[in-house]
């Protein structure tokens, strides 16, 4: 990549993603807090039901209950996939309920912006079960590794548009959550490195590790994808990457990556965390973090639990049906 800065005005036309590190940290935007009309809302509708049965997924009834709620997801799902492509909502810490209510708003609110995907069940714990991604085939998610930059889902046919996290127990030691604008870095390469871009628009061979997919030779060999693509399933720029699932995939299929993929994955790795794009949120308790799956990467840093501290997220893959704006993508990055 050479090093001349060429400026490209930021646009304000466009509606993906333009911004590095330093321009979200700068905006509030993407921060904000659950608003106290729905806030009351959900109080009101949990102390009318009783009934509430700890891990049962909100229902068709109970969102239509819950409009305050609805518009409020609708806001976060506009700024998710035209506005900044994430949102870090705080207060639910705030409304002092019982942890099972605040799985179950965080549900609704998921529900509220799309279908919730249950290839891990519609709300997964994500915490450390002591197992190792490098000696069996299970998702970086179940370790406490740090994950490497990426994007959820390594499966050809399940692509979760947003993803949601929730904040249960931050860990004391560790476990930072990290957020990349991919479309800020695909504009990087694609004015310094073409080269790169094109190899990376090929096909990578990705390790099948979602449960309930079928792992045989010639699903693998189906399980093949880029790593940036535009007009998968919606119009629009997608990333899709796990750098781990990549390489094991490919050699799981006897075609290792050539010196010219290596060195494009290396480039690709360097952009995704350098100083100007990455950024560190540190998630409190009650905290959400929303993420556009397609053009903001996420990752975490590793952590360790000690007696009395127990990092726990819970996750959510959502699946939006709606079309999206309609993109005209062929205009601006945010630079350095
Ligand atoms: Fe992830």
């Amino acid at each position: 990549m050479t090093s001349t800065h060429t400026s490209v005005p930021i646009s304000t036309r466009s509606p993906n993603p333009v911004w590095n590190a330093r321009l979200l940290q700068q905006r509030e935007t993407w921060r904000t807090r659950i608003p106290a009309d729905v806030a009351h809302e959900f109080n009101r509708h949990i102390a009318n039901h009783s009934d509430f049965c700890d891990g049962s997924a909100p229902t068709g009834a109970d969102l239509e209950k819950l409009p305050a709620l609805g518009r409020f997801g609708a806001e976060l799902r506009r700024e998710l996939v035209v506005g900044d492509g994430l949102a870090w909502v705080g207060g639910l810490d705030a409304m002092k309920i019982l942890p099972g209510h605040q799985r179950f708003f965080y549900a609704a609110l998921g529900m509220s912006m799309g279908r919730a995907m249950t290839e891990y069940g519609y709300l997964y714990a994500v915490h450390d079960r002591g197992v190792d991604y490098k000696s069996e085939a299970v998702p970086v998610s179940m370790t406490r590794e740090e994950t490497g930059i990426h994007t959820d889902s390594s499966a050809v046919h399940s692509l979760p548009d947003l993803v949601g996290l929730l904040c249960e127990e931050p860990s004391r030691n560790g476990g930072d959550s990290l957020v990349v604008n991919a479309l800020n870095v695909y504009w990087r390469l694609r004015v310094y490195a073409p080269e790169v871009l094109e190899i990376l628009e090929g096909d990578f061979i990705r390790a099948i590790v979602t449960p309930g997919t079928e792992k045989n030779e010639g699903a693998l060999l189906e399980n093949s994808f880029p790593i940036f693509s535009c007009g998968l399933r919606q119009k629009g720029r997608t990333f899709r990457y796990m750098r781990y699932w990549i390489e094991k995939g490919q050699a799981q299929a006897n075609r290792p990556l050539s010196d010219r993929q290596v060195a494009a994955l290396n480039i690709l790795d360097e952009a995704l965390v350098s100083e100007q794009n990455l950024v560190r949120l540190c998630l409190k308790r009650g905290d959400m973090l929303w993420i556009n799956n397609r053009t903001v990467a996420h990752g975490r840093e590793s952590f360790v639990d000690t007696p009395g501290n127990r990092r726990q997220f819970q996750r959510m893959w959502i699946e939006t049906s709606e079309e999206p704006i309609p993109f005209d993508r062929e205009v601006a990055w945010a630079g350095h």
